[in-house]
């Protein structure tokens, strides 16, 4: 049990990695604030894992619900020792920085890049006063070598490792570590993405061919390969790991 009695926050867990990290963590002994705008997907995983998790719905880019995701996983489990900043959007197409609308641009930093420093924001006092913390973020391959057509996205996720980097050296001092994941492509899509995918015949097998081909193993990456390094970031054996961004692409950024 590599996370016995600990408290965790994961969002955006109704679906694909945020599902697969809470039930990781369920196993291996934690309690799980299940944080998720979606009533029905989080309300799955939390029977999924029985009484050690709890849905909260929240919207990651809103101030008080993040300070009322923190506030839950206090009063309801009774503390909190990992935040894992799951949540994310993409566009459902790609669009050059000319392309992409105002809205849209908004959208995405407000959900990916500001809903880490809310939840962050919230967190850090309750990690600071115990010394000791692990905070992680799902950033993306995208946040450190470009993707074609995709702005406001890999703004997004390179403002989340260069964030990660940085609360790493405010918050040594305090024991708390800090660290992003960056995967590679998923076997499938954001949930925004693959609904528009699917309306075109043969257009998700083209996407995932097309990311397939730029990768070394020779295959997508799965939930659970990210959900395994986020187990590892928030175990003891990362002990000293923070500041990193950990890459989960099969080598795709090694080509
Ligand atoms: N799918 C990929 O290919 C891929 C690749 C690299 C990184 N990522 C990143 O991984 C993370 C998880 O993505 P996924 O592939 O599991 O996508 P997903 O769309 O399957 O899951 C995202 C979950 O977040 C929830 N969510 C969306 N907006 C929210 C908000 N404002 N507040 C709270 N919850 C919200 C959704 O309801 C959903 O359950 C994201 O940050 C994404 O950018 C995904």
């Amino acid at each position: 049990m590599r996370l016995k009695d600990k408290v965790a926050i994961v969002t955006g867990a109704g679906s694909s990695i945020g599902q697969e990290s809470a039930i990781l963590f369920a196993n291996e002994g934690a309690r799980v604030i299940i944080a998720e705008i979606n009533d029905d997907a989080g309300q799955e995983t939390a029977e999924r894992i029985g009484k050690n998790a709890l849905f909260v719905r929240i919207d990651v880019s809103s101030w008080d619900d993040t300070q009322r995701m923190v506030k839950s996983a206090v009063d309801h489990f009774g503390g909190l020792d990992i935040l894992f900043n799951n949540a994310g959007i993409d566009l459902p197409y790609a669009t050059t920085v000319v392309d992409t609308e105002i809205s849209d641009w908004e959208r995405i930093i407000n959900i990916n890049l500001k809903g880490v420093f809310l939840g962050v924001h919230h967190a850090l006092p309750i990690m600071m006063a115990q010394n000791s913390g692990v905070i992680i973020s799902t950033a993306s391959r995208a946040g450190l070598g470009a993707t074609k057509g995709e702005a406001a996205y890999c703004a997004s996720k390179g403002g989340v490792v260069s964030l990660t980097r940085q609360l790493a050296i405010d918050y040594a001092q305090y024991n708390i570590r800090v660290n992003s994941i960056c995967p590679g492509g998923i076997d499938r899509p954001t949930i925004d993405r693959s609904e528009f995918l699917e309306q075109s015949v043969g257009a998700l097998e083209r996407r995932n061919e097309q990311i397939i081909q730029k990768v070394p193993i020779g295959r997508l990456c799965s939930p659970q390969d990210v959900a395994q390094a986020a187990l590892y970031l928030a175990s003891d054996a990362s002990a000293y790991v923070t500041g990193t961004a950990l890459v989960v692409d099969g080598g795709g950024l090694a080509l």
